[in-house]
């Protein structure tokens, strides 16, 4: 049975490790942050530059984009705890290599087992392809899959509403899917606010 760690703990191995040669090119690790009992978990891909230099995830041009998205499905950062599925900046933003995504697996394993999240939301499609192995975003973002105790909901990176606008309303609609849907499995309270019924309220 693999032993339970605190979120603390796993920062810390984190910070220590030396499993993959990213640690020697990056500037600081980013562990993730939020909750210890967030229900809900998101998984992106990596740091990058600004998340890098802060040691912090999405805190870049994507993460603002993630913040308007979250709105739209009434969850707030705070409520929710955000990771990668790599811990360390890859050189220039290049694609992880399976060997370091294979050597930062237990970490995330390890989230998953301290948080128990009932849902898993991924970011784009290096996470996807870890829960969901073989799905194609285009035909499956927005979905809900089942497996086992924990809902799996695989979206579209935030960074794609930057570098393909046309998408965005796409992604608005599936975070607006998702907050109804959390609302269903009652994770969200059923007056949970959204931006929608904010601004309808005001009118
Ligand atoms: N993109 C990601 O996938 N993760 C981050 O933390 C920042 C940008």
């Amino acid at each position: 049975m693999t032993e339970t760690l605190s979120l603390a703990e796993i920062a810390e191995a984190i910070r220590s490790c030396t499993r993959c040669p990213l640690h020697q090119t990056r500037r600081n690790p980013v562990p993730g942050e939020g909750p210890e009992d967030a229900r809900v978990m998101l998984v992106g891909e990596a740091p990058g530059y600004y998340e890098d230099r802060s040691g912090r995830p999405f805190v870049g041009a994507a993460g603002r984009v993630l913040d308007e998205l979250l709105a739209l499905a009434g969850l707030r950062r705070d409520q929710v705890f955000i990771t990668n599925i790599i811990k360390c900046r890859p050189p220039k933003n290049r694609d992880p290599k399976p060997e370091e995504l294979q050597a930062c697996q237990p970490y995330l394993r390890q989230q998953i087992l301290a948080i128990d999240p009932d849902v898993i939301v991924t970011l784009g499609r290096f996470s996807m392809q870890y829960f969901l192995p073989g799905a194609k975003i285009s035909q499956v973002h927005g979905r809900p899959f089942r497996r086992g105790k924990r809902w799996i909901v695989p979206m579209y990176h935030p960074a794609v509403a930057l570098y393909r606008p046309p998408l965005r309303a796409v992604m608005e609609e599936d975070y607006r899917a998702l907050g109804k849907a959390l609302r269903e499995w009652g994770i969200l309270p059923d007056d949970a606010p959204d931006s929608e019924a904010a601004s309808q309220e005001g009118d």
